[in-house]
């Protein structure tokens, strides 16, 4: 595959340091072999996570500047607003300082102990989010994307049949929402069709139950439904943005993603009773319902970046650049998940590492083996972050997919940094019976992988 052209220019740089394999090995110990606990500094290329780590335009740095910062009514909340309704055609916008306190605020308003939410794939702060109010976080999503070989073009669809059998078995009352999450960042970053956003929404609407969107990458899912579902290809990605959310209820926005900024996030919706209910909690855990957390230099950002996200040429390069990494290790032998997703490279570890099994953490054990020999941090989406204990049978309950996520921050890193990345999985590959597993020395009940202390298995 051809490497992906950059559709701008470099206008400000940030040095890299290089530090040694010595010093990488030191902070390893000291940080429990939990690569959240190493300092930015101390890595090369950081693919942790795609979250507030994009490059913001010249156009949203010169936004800051026209942050109006008054308590109540700052311009840039309009401004923010009529972006939102513009795009995703919701009326109330309520801005939070990020996408986990739309969560919470939102949960907390909406479930009671013992409620159900179907999700295709929750992810992990959606999750704890559900979990931490008594309630169960559903995942319903199709077989094929729990299949990392399956190159389905849409597996991060949600299955119908599994929904309707959660309705039935749980009764409409304790489901008070069905989430979709686009793309499916648990599941491989992988795209939602229309055609599946529109059967979902026909279910919600037959037993009246509101659907809405955690809308983090929504951008990276209208161009997959672009480029792969039948009628789109003449769409505006605008118009696919409308189309998609125009079934739904509302939306819970991550904007350190889509938003390209580094903060922010916001809840928008239809129902004004609903949003009355909401701005409560809000104000309460948040900040005054025009600013929700954040500052208005912050809220001018969000607008320009939703502004920008939607332009094809960088939608398509976008998806251009992460699909070459994809290329680049799966020429190398590494198992990924297909297609590869909007915002990372999975690699499957279940099928890449068979020598550690899933109690000793393989894909924790490729994380650290990335950033001991070459400074490259990644992020575990497998049994450090989801595995679950069974206390009255005293078992571990280990999730299907075992992944390492390499994360590519938006328009932050060139083609040689990711050839880099595939220079440094190729020497793994080649002694990858040295890779070792771990055992969990202290986990947290939620939320574990933040803060977890691990020791390497000798
Ligand atoms: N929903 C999805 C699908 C996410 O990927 C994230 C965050 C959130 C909600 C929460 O948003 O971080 O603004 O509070 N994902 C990051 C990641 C952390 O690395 O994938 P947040």
């Amino acid at each position: 595959m051809k490497p992906p052209i950059e559709p701008f220019k470099i206008k400000v740089v940030e040095p890299l340091k290089f530090c040694s394999q010595e010093e990488r090995e030191n902070l390893l110990y000291k940080a429990g072999f939990n690569l959240f606990k190493i300092p930015a500094e101390a890595v090369f290329i950081d693919l942790l996570t795609d979250s507030g780590t994009s490059a913001m335009s010249d156009r949203q740095w010169a936004g800051l500047m026209l942050g109006d910062e008054s308590y109540a009514g700052s311009r840039n909340y309009f401004h923010l607003k009529d972006v939102v309704e513009d795009l995703f055609g919701f009326p109330y916008v309520l801005p939070t300082h990020q996408g986990r306190a739309a969560e919470n605020i939102f949960f907390n308003t909406v479930l009671k102990n013992g409620d159900v939410v179907p999700n295709n794939i929750h992810f992990d702060t959606t999750r704890a989010n559900v979990e931490f109010l008594n309630c169960e976080a559903l995942d319903c999503v199709i077989d094929e994307g729990m299949n990392p070989k399956n190159e389905h073009p849409f597996k991060g669809n949600m299955d119908p049949v599994k929904l309707e059998n959660a309705i039935q078995k749980y009764g409409v009352e304790k489901i008070p929402v069905v989430m979709l999450t686009i793309t499916n960042n648990s599941g491989g970053g992988q795209p939602v069709s229309l055609r599946n956003i529109k059967e979902i929404h026909s279910i919600c609407r037959k037993y009246d139950i509101p659907l809405f969107i955690d809308a983090a990458r929504f951008a990276e899912n209208a161009y997959f439904i672009k480029m792969r579902e039948e009628g789109y290809q003449n769409f505006s990605v605008k118009d696919i943005v409308k189309e998609m959310f125009s079934y739904v209820d509302g939306c819970l926005f991550s904007a350190k993603k889509d938003g390209l900024v580094n903060i922010g996030g916001f809840i928008a919706l239809r129902d004004e009773e609903l949003f009355l209910k909401l701005q409560n909690l809000l104000i309460l855990r948040e900040g005054f319902i025009t600013y929700g957390g954040l500052a208005g230099r912050d809220l001018e950002a969000i607008s320009r970046g939703l502004e920008e996200v939607i332009q094809e040429e960088y939608l398509h390069y976008r998806i251009q650049q992460t699909a070459y990494l994809g290329s680049l290790i799966e020429e190398i032998g590494i198992p990924i998940v297909k297609p590869v997703g909007g915002h990372a490279v999975y690699i499957d570890a279940k099928d890449f590492l068979p020598h550690i099994p899933q109690s000793q953490f393989p894909a924790q054990a490729l994380c650290i083996g990335l950033y001991r020999n070459s400074g490259i941090r990644t992020s575990e989406i497998g049994s450090l972050m989801f595995a679950r204990e069974n206390k009255e049978k005293g078992q571990w309950i280990y999730p299907e997919l075992e992944l390492v996520r390499l994360t590519v921050p938006r328009r932050v890193y060139t083609t040689s940094h990711l050839v880099y990345v595939a220079d440094a999985l190729f020497r793994i590959k080649k002694n990858k019976e040295n890779l070792k597993g771990l055992h969990l020395v202290y986990g947290s009940p939620f939320l574990r992988h933040f803060t977890a202390k691990l020791e390497e298995i000798t």
